[in-house]
């Protein structure tokens, strides 16, 4: 008989059966296997309850960058990302942005968005009004849902309902504002959208379908800012070239989204260390922007009247700090000590800062030397260490590689030769 993937119960087998399954439709050896028993700071009970058949962790490289002043105060900002260059980028631009306060960054109050989708509505725009009535009502019912957050200043605080018209017809969409304080906030507005679904229904004698969060959450923002003298980012030229960078990404979409792609490997990296829904981040980011129709970039780049180069940043960032695998994930907690941050407001100011200076750093690569110079030699590392350098072979592999401009696994496994075969002779 042929291999299936239908499984009926993996959920329910114990780790080491789900390892056998999958040991033999995968046709894994014995090494491969124990790659999976593996365990480095996540331990698997952890994992296991954290997501559904479980069968190893996927450990990353955690870095953590340095020479960050943000808001006035200093921090070293934990990354967990694959790509080589990123972690030094941001280090290294956050270095050219330390003057006086260092990037400035503002943050809102933690306002998520739930959706509410009501159909078969005849009088959509009488049943607007209706809804927008009985708002203290429906506001009630959801806060009923979550007294712990409403005792925190928290909770639903405002409703908004709009008319809409989709392909099957009109739709009337309540969107109920919900402050989420220190939470991501899917579990508390998820929870609220549901619960208001029967009243609203009631109310206008539509059918209610899907009552979740929405991931444009365009009104948690974090706007970051940052100014540096022309002299200390390299002079005028290198002023106007990331200005000109910037001006590409405003004007076509394929450089813009090049743009925001380096925007969020800074974004990525500290959401993924401290146990954030990255997923949720990176749709609110690409939404938020082409929210005027056209994919813009999330940032801008000008100059002040002495030719300072300022730029600044905006774009939705609902983080938390306390749920989900913040709290559970020994090395987000950690993450989240490293930072020493006290509010899910400060965590956003501090990774739309880190975006900010992920970015000065791609454009000012790209505007002068290009970025493969300083690519090359993490990666000629990784090349070493696949040809199979290990210790200090690995960086004499890299560096020969760098010099001669053949960055290639056969040259690395040549050069490997020649350094083994003289240190037998
Ligand atoms: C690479 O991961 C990111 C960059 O392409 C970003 C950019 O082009 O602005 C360097």
């Amino acid at each position: 008989m042929g291999k299936t993937s239908r499984i009926s119960g993996f959920y329910k087998l114990p780790i080491e059966e789900r390892r056998k399954i999958l040991k033999e439709f995968a046709d894994l050896t014995d090494e491969e296997i124990q790659l999976l028993e593996k365990t480095g700071a996540l331990d698997i009970e952890i994992a296991d309850r954290m997501i559904e058949n479980v069968v190893g962790t996927m450990p990353l490289p955690l870095g953590i960058a340095t020479n960050f002043l943000i808001n006035g105060k200093e921090y070293l900002i934990p990354m967990a990302i694959e790509e080589t260059s990123v972690v030094a980028a941001a280090s290294n631009a956050a270095r050219f942005c330390r003057n006086g306060k260092g990037i400035i960054s503002i943050a809102t109050d933690s306002i998520m968005i739930g959706q509410v989708q009501v159909t078969r509505v005849r009088d959509p725009y009488g049943a607007k009004i209706e809804i927008l009535s009985e708002k203290e009502k429906i506001l009630d019912i959801a806060n009923e849902k979550d007294p712990i957050l409403v005792k925190l200043g928290g909770g639903a605080k405002d409703l908004e309902v709009r008319v809409i018209q989709a392909i099957t017809g009109p739709m009337v969409i309540v969107h109920l504002l919900v402050d989420v304080k220190d939470a991501m906030g899917a579990n508390a507005v998820n929870t609220m959208a549901e619960a208001v679904a029967p009243y609203i229904e009631r109310i206008t004698g539509g059918r209610v379908y899907l009552r979740i969060i929405s991931n444009l959450a365009d009104k948690r923002l974090v706007r970051s800012k940052v100014t540096i003298p022309k002299d200390v980012i390299g002079g005028e030229d290198v002023v106007d070239g990331i200005i000109e960078a910037y001006a590409f990404a405003a004007a076509d979409p394929y450089r813009a989204a090049t743009h925001n792609k380096g925007i969020m490997n800074g974004v990525d990296a500290v959401l993924i260390a401290t146990g954030n829904d990255w997923r949720a981040v990176e749709a609110g980011a690409h939404a938020y922007a082409a929210r005027f129709g056209k994919y813009e970039p999330l940032t801008v780049w000008e100059k002040d009247e002495k030719g300072d180069l300022i730029g600044t940043l905006e774009m939705p960032m609902p983080v938390g700090i306390i749920g989900g695998a913040t709290k559970v994930h020994p090395v987000a907690k950690l993450s989240l000590k490293i930072l020493g941050v006290k509010t899910a407001k400060e965590l956003a100011e501090i990774i739309g800062a880190v975006g900010l200076a992920q970015n000065l750093a791609a454009l000012r690569a790209l505007a002068t030397e290009g970025i493969q110079r300083g690519h090359m030699s993490l990666h000629a590392k990784n090349i070493a260490i696949m040809a199979g350098a290990r210790g200090e072979l690995i960086d004499i592999v890299a560096e020969r590689m760098v010099r001669e401009g053949k960055i290639r696994m056969d040259r690395a496994k040549e050069i490997l030769e020649e350094l083994k075969k003289k240190e037998s002779t």
